[in-house]
């Protein structure tokens, strides 16, 4: 019987498609080749995918008002071939740590369009970044207050933001929620309004307006309105960054609001909450990047005893998500999409939580078999890890035809370089 044929959802990168032979093609380039060429498991990109979504966001902000700027929260995919298109591409970036300063620096990133966040920045971060003249800094509590003033020691005030959490919480695992007021981030409401003086009243610190960021893979508009709702009171101020946390469908089923009324929604409510000519900033990382990404494994074995076991070349040393958050993912084998064969997709690593997917309708997988699991370019290599000694996949690009590696795969040497005798 010929295998049912499946439509690709929208998890998949734009540039995706099923050949005639009922093949995976990516940017153009078959899937299975790509396997067979670079390895699994991999995590291949759709540059075209990631220009498009970074463009979607710029318009989208351009068409409704003067002033604004479109960060890529590089957390999401700190990687230097990412940032170099997506600094390409003419959008500005946040940092949340040295590590990625130093490679949003090297993926051509103009510092002054640089922001960076983080609730432990040590000195050494501040240090560096104001020497590499980064645009801002977003302060997350007193205590960086002073450590950012003791950096800033040349006569030249340093702009920054004020990091606040609204207490409103986007519906979305307790892990990846920000904005409520018991968090780790930023000053609470209540807290907001002496750090402002504070920062204020500084000679050092240039305070240019407000930042906060509600939670990550939100679904509905209505939690962003209400956020900007719960600042209004802190004062009037030029600018106010409104974080990411734009929710992308990981699965068929998964409708995320669209781009534009992502966009809309919280254009409209500064402009009736916080007043006209406000400078926006908004700091998307997984929605610009995840569904940019596929990753690709090799089937090693398939096992049946309660449940189908169909064992993979990675897990949870190549995507952590299903095991921190329960995140849910599709698979399919590379060249025959369909169903058939009710699987638990499993990693190889040495622990029964290594599950990537848990309940995935997979058509007749065997040994040898190459699986995709769309939707990975965010958190993937960027959580990626070496546990069970396991080295990190390769970056493959993908756009027209063309692969290029960006990112090689680790080698065993690789797992012993730190060594020191
Ligand atoms: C300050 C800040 N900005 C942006 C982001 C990116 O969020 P997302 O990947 O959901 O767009 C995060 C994620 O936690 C964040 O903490």
């Amino acid at each position: 019987m010929p295998p049912t044929r499946t439509q690709l959802s929208q998890a998949y990168p734009i540039d995706s498609s099923i050949d005639a032979d009922g093949r995976l093609q990516l940017g153009g380039c078959d899937a299975v080749e790509l396997a067979r060429e670079f390895g699994t498991p991999a995590y291949i990109v759709s540059e075209d995918d990631l220009r498009a979504r970074a463009q979607a966001f710029v318009e989208a902000f351009r068409t409704r008002t003067k002033d604004f700027d479109v960060l890529f929260a590089s957390k999401a995919f700190p990687c230097t071939a990412i940032y170099r298109v997506l600094a390409q591409e003419g959008i500005a970036c946040d940092v949340a740590s040295g590590g990625e300063l130093s490679l949003a620096l090297r993926g051509g990133f103009d510092p002054a369009r640089i922001y960076m966040h983080g609730n432990a920045k040590s000195v050494a971060e501040l240090r560096f970044a104001r020497r590499a003249g980064v645009g801002h800094i977003v302060i997350d509590n007193h205590d960086e207050i002073e450590r950012l003033e003791a950096v800033v020691d040349d006569g030249e005030p340093q702009p920054v933001l004020l990091r606040v959490t609204p207490d409103v919480r986007g519906r979305t695992n307790d892990k990846i929620s920000t904005g409520q007021a018991d968090s780790k981030f930023g000053f609470s409401i209540a807290q907001a309004p002496a750090a402002i003086a504070r920062v204020q009243g500084s000679d050092r610190l240039d305070l240019v307006g407000l930042h906060m960021h509600i939670g990550s893979q939100i679904l509905e508009l209505e939690p962003f309105r209400l956020a900007i709702e719960a600042i209004a009171p802190l004062g009037d101020f030029s600018t106010y960054n409104l974080g990411g946390g734009l929710g992308v469908a990981y699965t068929a089923d998964q409708e995320p609001p669209r781009i534009a009324d992502y966009v809309a929604a919280k254009v409209d409510a500064v402009t009736r909450v916080l007043g006209p000519g406000k400078r926006i900033l908004d700091e998307p990382g997984r929605a610009l990047v995840a569904n940019s990404t596929v990753t690709l494994y090799t089937v090693q074995s398939v096992k049946r005893n309660v449940s189908t076991w169909v064992g993979v070349d990675g897990g949870m040393s190549d995507n952590l998500r299903p095991m921190l958050y329960d995140s849910v993912y599709e698979a399919q084998v590379a060249d025959r999409f369909g169903g058939g064969t009710l699987s638990r997709l499993a990693g190889k690593h040495c622990e029964s939580g290594d599950v990537i997917v848990r309940e995935v309708e997979l058509n007749d997988p065997r040994v040898g078999d190459v699986i995709v699991t769309p939707a990975t370019g965010a958190y993937g290599h960027a959580m990626a890890n070496n546990y069970n000694g396991v080295p990190r996949p390769p970056v493959i690009m993908v756009s027209h035809g063309d692969a290029r590696v960006v990112v090689r795969r680790e080698t065993y040497d690789d797992l012993a370089a730190r060594d020191v005798e």
